[in-house]
């Protein structure tokens, strides 16, 4: 397993206007297109900053699972998102050094490329996703 760089640190939100308003309008950052994921019950829109994205992340619709985070939580730092060159190996990797993992296996994330989550309770309390690098 190799973890090459920080790839994205996502913000819940339960108002997405809001905060495409403050990060886009007021930070000045590049905001890129709104998207919808079914699949994941979320729309999610990233800015492009030279180091690293920042993902905007809120609920499609009263039953996305981001409810519950939201509901616990409010809004804010949902997780951070590493690079890695091989997300199966990587699971398999850190179940044997003590890891849980969210996902058994890879899903398709946000913006289409594979992902997986580990459990924060192994992870520091840090929810971690692990994105194809
Ligand atoms: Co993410």
């Amino acid at each position: 397993m190799k973890i090459s760089k920080l790839n994205h640190i996502a913000i819940a939100c339960r108002d997405l206007d809001k905060h495409l308003k403050l990060f886009g309008e007021i930070f000045g950052m590049p905001l890129g297109d709104v998207v919808e994921v079914p699949s994941q019950g979320v729309k999610v829109a990233f800015i492009e900053l030279p180091n690293v994205r920042i993902e905007l992340i809120a609920p499609l619709d009263d039953q996305a699972n981001l409810n519950k985070f939201l509901e616990k939580h409010g809004e804010g730092l949902h997780h951070i998102s590493l690079a890695v060159d091989d997300i199966k190996a990587a699971l398999i990797e850190l179940s044997d050094k003590g890891v849980g993992a969210i996902d058994k296996e890879p899903r398709p994330g946000a913006d289409n490329r594979p992902v997986a989550f580990l459990h924060p309770k192994t992870t520091g309390g840090v929810l971690i996703e692990l994105e194809k690098d």
